[in-house]
């Protein structure tokens, strides 16, 4: 099938390029010229595992092809995918911005050629996907199309296992017509019998804010169990193990750490409150989950604060990661910032290291030096801060972090250590939701 794809940000690459791996010829469209040059030159603009043999396997076998021109890709294709950014409004009111999605279902329209399915692919709020359709027929009122929506759940960094291998695929249609060339681009999927979720335009949109909430939930409580676990010795680890074996909570996102951060769970949170709050309904355990995720970055601070003896102006810190999860260099959002902002107010001294994610650190972040490896962001630190748990930080030389630095003092917000381990090893360790 001829599928186009609007937007070439994480999930228009990423669909695109899988799309395509699926034998289907994909046209990706970016209005961003020099992106678009950089793509077909084979260049990925963002950090993503896999994804760069992807794109040059099916660039090579001429099932993937990068423009900035609607003509002739759009007209072509039976399905036409928007994937554009949806930022959170710049009022901060906890809108999402919706401009890109407007406006790209205002030039699609014109070029639209025989039956074809336009799809958000974009979270957007409820209700954006009939936006679209009165758009399209305002701008081409001849047009034979359907609007569908079908969210993505990748997650950075696995995006490609979870495109090939997802737990469902959910489809938001209201067209019998629309629904088969859907069940037709995902076809691959189906036999790996993977389930589909078939529902209407308004469920299929709030089935994505509420996947994303509810994970974000898991995340804050435990985070709030891992504080009462420091209160009162105990272990928030074993905590998490011994509910989540019970199938009906379920093992995943019940690792407490520095808060959660990221271009989705935080922009989602608040879009579904906002949503709510549109709605007249209350939604006060998503309220909820939201200030204790702004609390939990600020008692990091805190912990870090008491690890270097109360006061930490003046004091040396090092950073190990600064992305707001591993395998990513996707800073937005990340606990790392807030975290290092408020240390920076009060004085302290910031060496940092991230193996990914200095670059996009050096354009926001003023005031702290970027080493090129963990051991040199140790030098000299009166307290390490393990921030983000890529791999490699999860075999760290201890002996020789303990030589360089000048207090042997760690703070692991990501519970990668083990308590005795580094009590053996000379350090006085903190960590989230366990004894010191
Ligand atoms: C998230 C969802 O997991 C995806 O399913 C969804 O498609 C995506 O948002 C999206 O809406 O596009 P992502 O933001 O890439 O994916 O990252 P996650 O792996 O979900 O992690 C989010 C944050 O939660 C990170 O800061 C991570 O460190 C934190 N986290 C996660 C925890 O603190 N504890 C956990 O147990 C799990």
């Amino acid at each position: 099938m001829k599928i186009a794809i609007i937007g070439t940000g994480y999930v228009g690459l990423v669909s695109g390029a899988c799309f395509a791996e699926f034998g289907h010829e994909v046209t990706c469209i970016d209005k961003d010229a020099e992106k678009i040059a950089r793509l077909q030159r084979g260049e990925i603009p963002i950090y993503e595992p896999g994804l760069d043999q992807l794109v040059h396997k099916n660039i090579s076998a001429g099932r993937l092809i990068f423009t900035t021109e609607f003509n002739p890709g759009i007209p072509e294709a039976q399905v036409i995918f928007i994937a554009v950014g949806t930022p959170a409004s710049r009022r901060g009111d906890g809108y999402a911005d919706l401009t890109y999605v407007h406006d790209a279902a205002r030039q699609l329209a014109s070029h639209l050629q025989g039956y074809t399915v336009i799809v958000n692919k974009s979270t957007v709020p409820v209700g954006t996907a009939r936006q679209v359709a009165r758009i399209v027929s305002e701008v081409n009122p001849g047009a034979d199309f359907d609007v569908a929506s079908n969210p993505e759940f990748l997650r950075e960094g696995a995006a490609i296992r979870d495109f090939m291998h997802p737990d469902r695929v959910v489809i938001g249609v209201d067209s019998e017509r629309a629904q088969e060339v859907l069940k037709a681009i995902y076809r691959p999927l189906y036999l790996i019998e993977t389930p589909f979720v078939i529902t209407g335009i308004e469920t299929s949109e709030l089935i994505k804010y509420a996947a994303n909430a509810f994970l974000a939930t898991k995340i804050s409580f435990i985070n709030e169990l891992a504080n009462i676990c420091e209160e009162i010795g105990a272990d928030v680890q074993d905590v998490a193990r011994g509910i989540g074996l019970d199938g009906r909570i379920g093992k995943k996102f019940l690792h407490a750490g520095p808060g959660y951060g990221g271009s989705c769970f935080p922009k989602d949170t608040h879009a579904l409150l906002r949503i709510a709050q549109e709605n007249g309904v209350a939604c006060r355990i998503v309220e909820s989950v939201v200030e204790v995720n702004s609390a939990q970055k600020a008692r990091m601070a805190r912990k870090i604060r008491k690890a270097v003896g109360g006061n930490e102006g003046g004091k040396t810190i090092a950073v190990l990661g600064l992305a707001f999860k591993p395998e990513t260099d996707d800073l937005r959002d990340a606990p790392a910032l807030t975290i290092i902002s408020t240390l920076l107010e009060h004085g302290a001294i910031i060496r940092a290291h991230d193996p990914q994610a200095m670059k996009e650190a050096a354009r926001v972040l003023d005031g702290v030096t970027f080493c090129s490896n963990p051991y040199e962001a140790c030098e000299g630190a009166d307290a390490v801060v393990l921030m983000t748990e890529w791999n490699e930080y999860r075999a760290l030389d201890l002996k020789r972090i303990k030589e360089v630095m000048k207090r042997p003092v760690f703070v692991d917000l990501r519970n990668v250590y083990m308590p005795r381990m580094m009590a053996e090893n000379g350090f006085d360790y903190y960590s989230v939701g366990r004894a010191a």
